[in-house]
């Protein structure tokens, strides 16, 4: 079985690195081709998915190392601008194995399509008639996408609500059909639309009313993924600071979160950090994932923390991070983009379920690292020693080099590509 723990792997060259993904998952040339040629997406692609197409666009894809999520080791691509995203991630994947490593489930894949009836003569009747026609509306639903049904998915049930019922206006008074739909491994939002659109006149008919929105919902409560992991504190032990110290300093800050949306959207923010990079690279749709993922945090009618950090028994810390997750590994550009359907095989999986397993394992991981640099030295000083790191790089340092000068340009608190070089010409000398 492949290892995610690959030691000294962030102290390789783009190519030693390159070389050992090609090791570790026997890839084809054509493969490799993709992370070596100039662009992953060529142009001609890019020109067939969108309009008005005038180039591409790129972002730094690193690994996430050390995730052992049930038992399995996953090495996970992330696509990202922002430093430190991908060590932190690693780092506390490394702490979380220690202690045994994540534990994941899911509620399975359905998604839901949402139709909207106005102007009904009388909505409760309406509802009745809706209701008593499920089968019939099942079934249209499924024989408008049979490939589904097909592959074992397909509507399975629906349910029906009178929003503002008692209103005076027009306007907001409202039958909304819900279809719950087992898309599999898609992703499944034009299976939706297509379904929805395909029943909307039988709707219209059985209530008298007039059927505007036809969409499927982002809020795919019924498409929940959930991670956990326990850690002992002696796991959590930092430079100054007590296990037990930074374990109780996580649950302050978690606590903190849970009771205000000022901290509750930074805090949410560093989670997303980790969910939104595998989400692009995974070539899925991560503005349906935020959608869903914020309405989550508020769904006691206050927005709050994503994650929860507490204290068992034993006095371990743990944590648990349970979000909708509307991915898929087939169909839209997961199938088109090259480096999407790489990011997949550099994944080892094909299940849509598996992959948003792993979507909130990388999110409770990246919330611990925020969480646990501001509760001991603050955040900065990692950003630090990774800027100087780079630093010290773009100035030509190789080897052993990289983290002395590294080091020297903080403690002189200098971190300059000129100083940089001066140091390894005088180390070179
Ligand atoms: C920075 O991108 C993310 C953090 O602000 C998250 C947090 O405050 O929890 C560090």
């Amino acid at each position: 079985m492949k290892s995610s723990r690959i030691p000294g792997f962030y102290n390789k060259t783009v190519d030693e690195r390159r070389e050992i993904l090609q090791s570790l998952n026997d890839f084809s040339e054509d493969e490799m081709g993709v992370l070596t040629r100039e662009q992953s997406l060529p142009v001609d692609l890019a020109d067939k998915m969108i309009e008005n197409v005038i180039g591409t666009y790129s972002l730094p894809l690193g690994l996430g190392l050390n995730f052992l999520i049930n038992g399995k080791d996953y090495v996970i691509p992330m696509a990202i601008e922002e430093a430190s995203v991908v060590a932190s991630a690693s780092y506390m994947a490394k702490i979380i194995r220690d202690a045994g490593g994540f534990r994941t489930e899911s509620t399975g894949r359905v998604m839901i399509g949402q139709i909207q009836v106005v102007g009904c003569q009388d909505f409760q009747l309406a509802k009745k008639t809706l209701l008593e026609h499920k089968e019939q509306l099942i079934k249209a639903c499924n024989t408008a996408y049979p490939s589904i049904v097909k592959r074992g998915g397909g509507a399975q049930d629906m349910d029906v609500r009178i929003l503002n019922e008692s209103s005076e206006s027009k306007y907001d008074k409202m039958l909304v059909l819900h279809m719950y739909i087992d898309t599999r491994d898609a992703m499944g939002a034009n299976m939706i639309n297509t379904m929805l659109e395909a029943l909307a006149p039988t709707v219209e008919e059985l209530t008298d009313g007039k059927v505007y929105l036809r969409i499927l919902s982002n809020y795919a409560d019924r498409s929940l993924a959930k991670a956990t992991c326990v850690i002992p504190p002696h796991l959590l032990v930092s430079e100054g600071f007590s296990g037990e110290e930074v374990r109780d300093g996580i649950v302050h800050a978690y606590e903190f979160a849970a009771s205000d949306p000022y901290r509750a959207v930074t805090h949410n923010k560093g989670i997303m950090n980790g969910i939104d990079p595998v989400v692009i690279a995974t070539g899925n749709d991560w503005r349906a994932v935020e959608a869903g993922a914020h309405a989550y945090a508020a769904r006691f009618g206050k927005y709050g923390s994503m994650t929860t950090w507490s204290v068992d028994e034993e006095g371990n810390l743990v944590g648990e991070l349970e979000l909708p997750m509307a991915i898929g590994t087939v169909g839209g550009a997961t199938r088109v983009h090259p480096m999407a359907k790489l990011a997949l095989r550099i994944l080892g999986t094909e299940s849509a379920e598996e992959l948003a397993q792993v979507i909130v394992a990388v999110g409770l991981a990246q919330n611990l690292g925020a969480l646990k640099a501001l509760v001991t030295d603050g955040i900065q000083k990692g950003h630090m020693a990774l800027h100087s790191r780079s630093v010290a790089v773009a100035a030509g340092a190789t080897g052993e080099m990289i983290d002395m000068i590294a080091q020297q340009l903080i403690e002189e608190k200098e971190i300059r590509v000129g100083r940089a070089k001066e140091l390894v010409a005088q180390y070179t000398k």
